[in-house]
Formats: structure tokens, sequence, C-alpha cells
């Protein structure tokens, strides 16, 4: 078997998106879109990603700087995608294995889809194999044309489609596999004749065809999943069918979702089993949720978030940066931040940790089987022994528990 790499085009501008940030940093449920493109390569094997960076370079390889399987390459000039191919020469020039090629702003891509392309390739024997999609509205994409026997043509880019060719459902999402040394010949012949005067990888594509070398298409990408994201909008459609992921592989692991239209749920969330999840709950960052939870509705979980066994958390309450030990319950209305909360803690409604001085973040260490009244304010940094009883109402600082355990 051959060795894969793979290049995945993440330079562009992104003038469709209106945004001074990198397009592949856009967040489809809480991760960078290029984070998906580069774990879907990675679970297919490939051995080293070359990610084509050129508008807020800086920001995207700052971003990704402890992922060591990645070799940034420098598009100063984002001329097409052909060209973007182009840049990785100096790397791949001598490279006898395949090349994966996949588009930065596709976060939707999955492993099993690039295994299917990788078998067709494989078993064809083929020089270049692309994975096609049909979709009800083509517009925008490139269509592939084929002969009356089916074998793929080409490509041509929805700029550049005749009113025939406007009509053709079957689309480009840009998944490819090439033969390496075939791909940097090819696109080095390439001219930018086209409506946009880009040097286009499609075109590179019809230039193998052209040459005599076999070139599969097949039609693998299911209509969800072959979105590029160019828009805002489109951002937003990739992060509901995203969230649709995520959720039902949770319930497959045995979560219960009551709601799944009216929850959101990042996609670095862990839930354990039979755990629900009430409507109107938000879980952002990495928050690690335990078995046989309660959480919601209208719960707001944060990055560094870690709720161990049985713990129940209502209405309005927040929570960030915290360890929830088992049993712990805040019903209502509560903000618990940068804290650790014992065993079976009662944290009674509208009862917050007040973490912030107006300078620093200061901790909050509650022992097991507290009782905190409602309306306490606990004023960090503070550490409330075990079993301490703090009445309804009262403002806790680390001085008023020091001397309620005098008293005591
Ligand atoms: C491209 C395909 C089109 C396909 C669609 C699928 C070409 C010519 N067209 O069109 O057939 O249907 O994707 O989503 O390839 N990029 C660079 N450097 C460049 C230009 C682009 O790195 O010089 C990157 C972009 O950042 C982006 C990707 O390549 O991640 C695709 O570029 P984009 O301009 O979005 O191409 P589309 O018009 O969507
Ligand atoms: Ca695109």
């Amino acid at each position: 078997m051959a060795e894969r790499v793979a290049i995945i085009m993440a330079a562009g501008v992104s003038k469709r998106m209106t945004t001074q940030l990198p397009k592949v940093l856009h967040e489809v449920c809480g991760r960078a879109m290029l984070a998906y493109v580069l774990d879907a390569c990675r679970e297919v094997g490939v051995v080293r990603i070359y990610a084509v960076v050129g508008f807020g370079s800086e920001q995207v390889k700052q971003q990704f700087a402890k992922e060591t399987d990645i070799v940034w390459v420098q598009q100063d000039e984002q001329l097409g995608t052909a060209h973007a191919i182009l840049c990785c020469k100096q790397h791949l020039k001598d490279f006898e294995g395949e090349t994966l090629v996949l588009c930065g702003d596709g976060p939707l891509v999955r492993a099993e889809t690039l295994s299917t392309l990788i078998g067709k390739h494989e078993i064809e024997q083929a020089a270049a194999t692309l994975a096609t999609a049909v979709l009800d509205d083509p517009r925008g994409y490139g269509r592939i044309i084929r002969d009356r026997y089916g074998n793929i043509q080409g490509i041509v880019e929805d700029t550049d489609c005749n009113r025939e060719q406007l009509a053709i459902n079957e689309i480009n999402p840009s998944y490819y596999l090439f033969h390496n040394q075939i791909l940097f010949e090819a696109v080095e012949q390439v001219k930018p004749d086209n409506v946009k005067q880009e040097y286009y990888l499609t075109d590179a594509l019809s230039r193998i065809i052209a040459t005599g070398h076999k070139v599969v298409a097949v039609t693998a990408v299911r209509p969800e999943e072959a979105m590029g994201v160019n828009s805002r909008r489109e951002l937003s459609v990739a992060s509901k069918i995203m969230q649709q992921r995520i959720q039902k592989k949770l319930m497959e692991n045995g979560v219960t979702i009551v709601d799944p239209d009216n929850t959101w749920i990042d996609a670095r969330a862990q839930i354990g089993q039979d755990t629900v999840i009430e409507p109107f709950t938000y879980i952002h960052g990495e928050v690690k949720i335990g078995r046989g939870c309660r959480i919601g509705p209208f719960a707001y979980l944060r990055h560094g978030t870690v709720l161990k066994n049985d713990v129940v958390l209502g209405v309005y309450t927040e929570v960030k940066n915290s360890t929830l030990a088992d049993g712990v319950r805040a019903r209502h209305h509560s903000f618990i931040g940068d804290t650790t909360v014992g065993r079976n803690v009662n944290v009674g409604a509208g009862s917050i940790t007040a973490n912030f001085n107006g300078q620093n973040i200061n901790q909050t260490s509650i022992g097991d089987n507290c009782y905190i009244g409602s309306g306490a304010v606990l004023i960090a940094p503070l550490v409330i022994k075990d079993g301490t009883h703090i009445n309804a109402g009262t403002v806790v600082t680390q001085e008023s528990v020091n001397r309620l355990r005098q008293r005591d």
C-alpha cells in the first residue's frame, strides 16, 4: 500500500464571510473548521498533512502549534486551488505515494467517505479519484461532466457553466485522491483561463483525463456532507448538521436529550450514560459530565466544567472551570465558577461564587456534605470545610467561615 499524505487548502481570504478571522478558524460547534478536516485525514491513516495557509496564516499556525504532523505551507497570493497545490512542490516533488486533497472549509467531511474514496482508488488503480455528491440545489459548486458511459470527463466551475451544465446535479465537494507525481505534473500546466482568472485544481483533473490517465469519480458523499462553508449562513447550516451528529452519537451512547432542537452541545463535550439533558441547555467548551446526571432546563455549562455522577443542575445554573463531585445539587439560579464542590453538597437557589474581585479570578473550595442556603454569596478565595452549614442570605468570606468554625 502506498504511503499517503494530505494537502488541505486553507489559504483563502474568504470575501463571502466578511471577516477579519481566517475562514478555517471560524467555529463549528466549538471547534475550528480546520480541526475537523485534520481529524478526518488522521482517521484514514494519513502520515503527514500539508496545510496551505495565507490570509491570517500566523493565527492559524498558532492555534494548531501543538499538532506535529502538520507541515505549514505559505501561499502569499491566493491565485487559485491549483496554485495552492503548487505551493507544496518543494516538499512533495519527490514523493511517490498518494496525495489526498481536501478543502479547509469543508468541516463536514467524514472519515468513512474518505475510506470509500481510498478503497475505490486502490481497486481501480486510478491516477486520480474523486468523490462526488448529488444535490437538489447544485448552485455554486463545480459540476461533474460525464460521458454517456458514465466516465468522468471533467469538472466545470459554476461560474463557467453553460445552461446545460448548470442543470447537472452531480457536484464536486473537493474530496480527491491523486497519484502524487501525476498531480504535480498536471497542476504545473494549469492556466487561469476562466471567468475568475484563477488557477483551478479542477482544470488539473481535466488535464489528467486528457493525458489518458485513469480518473474515477465515485458518488460517495452525502448531500449534507458536501457543503463548503463560504458564508456566515452556510456556517450556521454546517453547525446545525454537526450538532445533529454530536447529539446522535451521544444518544447512541445512552444520553437522553429531551429536545434536540433546543439543546446545544460542544463537539468536545463528553457525557456519561443515563444522563438527561433537558431543553435549552447550552454546553460550550471542554466539559465532562458523568453518569446519571440531570442537566437543565436552561443550564449553561462552560469550559473546564467537570461533573461527576448523579449531579443535578437546574434552571439558570451556570458552571465554569469547576469540578462538582457525586450528588451535588444546584437546582435554581446559581453561578459556580473556579470552584471544587465536594460530594452531596446542596447549593440553594440563587447562591453564587463571587470569583472575580475586579482584578483576579479566585478559587473556591467547598467540602463534602455542605449545605449552602439560598441567596448566599461565597466570596473567593474561600475554603469551606466538610459539613459546613451556610445560612440563607449569607455573604461568606474566609474570615466569616473561620469565625463560624471557632464558635462550633
Ligand atoms: C471549490 C472547487 C469547486 C467545488 C468547491 C467545493 C476549485 C476551482 N473549485 O470551489 O469545484 O465544488 O470547492 O466546496 O477548486 N484556497 C487556497 N488557495 C487559493 C484558493 C483557495 O488555499 O488560492 C482554499 C480556500 O481557502 C478554500 C478552498 O481552497 O478552503 C476552496 O477554495 P474556494 O475559493 O472556497 O473554492 P470554491 O469556489 O468553493
Ligand atoms: Ca469553498
